[in-house]
């Protein structure tokens, strides 16, 4: 079964084809991050434009890789929730439009759903290994959430304030890195001491919960008062290992207050290395499994969406095509 899957929720416009839900056939990805570096973050208006110039080129591109047709695919999966409206709604009116002429399925998805699929495509015997824990970390959402079955999702913890990946990014923002800050703050943070710069790791008594906007707080404050005078790169590693420090505890504490053994990484913050190192040597340790997909299945990208399309047509039926777009929504409660 060949799906095509699409992701237009955000800055990056991408279109996947995916064979039973773990072969990629072809994951194209055109990002508009130097577009929205000059204002600092991601401009609504300007992202839904470019979607519009971009996707039909970048889905003619995935077939080309794939060397298909649209005459070749049997569904297709495309996110509509959360996520910006105008960018989704680019998606969502195109993915629309190709199934009513192709006569085939379409699956609305859930972005962050689709972040928890690329952990299938790198290792689809999870299909069988529930329930499994899996932390999502992407710009918008710091969560962890118990997965039971396909599309059986709880909550167990979430951010109260900022997310993990907007700790990194506005972080950046006071340290003068340019955007996306993330991937800056982790590249600089390779040469960095960790240890130099004390920032705080917020805990929370026994929650799950998270909370970093006292970190970016400390970030602002130490910035100030250092006047340049502690190396970029030492405070790009403390902040990062102040954030990491907490996302492992979190998962940890997860896996021992529920005995889940199974940990899935999830979301663009899921690309730092510094993360999957840490959680690889916490499954060390702890005999824990730990799944974690290559950076390019991290963060935003089609595949997920047509992994997370495939498994659903596995057990459900197809979507109506008056379904909606929603600039946010919970995965789970
Ligand atoms: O999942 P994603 O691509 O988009 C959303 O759904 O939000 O995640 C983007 C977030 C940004 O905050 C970006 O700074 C962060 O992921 N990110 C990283 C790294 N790569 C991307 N954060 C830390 N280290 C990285 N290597
Ligand atoms: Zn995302």
């Amino acid at each position: 079964m060949h799906v095509l899957g699409i992701e237009t929720s955000c800055d990056e416009t991408s279109a996947a084809i995916v064979t039973n839900g773990r072969e990629i056939r072809a994951n194209i990805i055109a990002s508009q991050a130097d577009l929205h570096a000059r204002y600092g973050g991601v401009v609504p208006e300007v992202a839904s434009r470019k979607h519009v110039e971009r996707l039909l080129p970048v889905i003619q591109e995935a077939l080309a890789a794939a060397d298909m047709t649209y005459r070749d695919l049997d569904a297709l999966a495309v996110t509509n929730r959360p996520g910006l409206l105008g960018a989704l709604l680019v998606g969502v009116s195109a993915a629309k439009a190709l199934v009513y002429a192709l006569k085939i399925p379409l699956v609305a998805v859930h972005h962050l759903e689709g972040h928890i699929y690329s952990n299938f495509l790198v290792a689809p015997d999870l299909a069988d290994r529930f329930p499994l824990l899996i932390l999502i970390v992407s710009g918008g959402h710091t969560q962890i959430v118990r997965m039971d079955g396909q599309g059986a999702y709880r909550l167990l913890g979430a951010t109260r304030d900022d997310a993990a990946g907007e700790a990194f990014d506005k972080s950046a923002r006071l340290l003068d890195l340019p955007y996306p800050g993330g991937p800056n703050i982790a590249r600089l943070a390779e040469q960095g001491d960790p240890t130099r710069v004390p920032f705080p790791r917020s805990l929370l008594g026994d929650s799950l919960d998270f909370s970093f906007s006292g970190l970016k707080t400390a970030v602002r404050t130490f910035v100030t008062r250092d006047a340049g005078q502690t190396p970029t790169a030492d405070v790009a590693a403390s902040l990062q290992a102040a954030i990491v420090d907490v996302l492992v505890e979190k998962l940890s504490r997860a896996a021992k207050q529920t005995g889940i053994r199974t940990l899935c990484l999830a979301g663009g913050v899921a690309a730092n290395q510094s993360l999957q190192a840490r959680m690889q040597a916490l499954g060390a340790a702890e005999g824990l499994r730990i799944v974690s997909p290559p950076s390019v299945l991290c963060t935003d990208n089609a595949a997920m969406i047509a992994a997370a399309g495939y498994y659903r047509l596995q057990h459900q039926l197809p979507d109506d095509l008056n379904f909606d777009t929603y600039a946010t929504e919970p995965l789970a409660r």
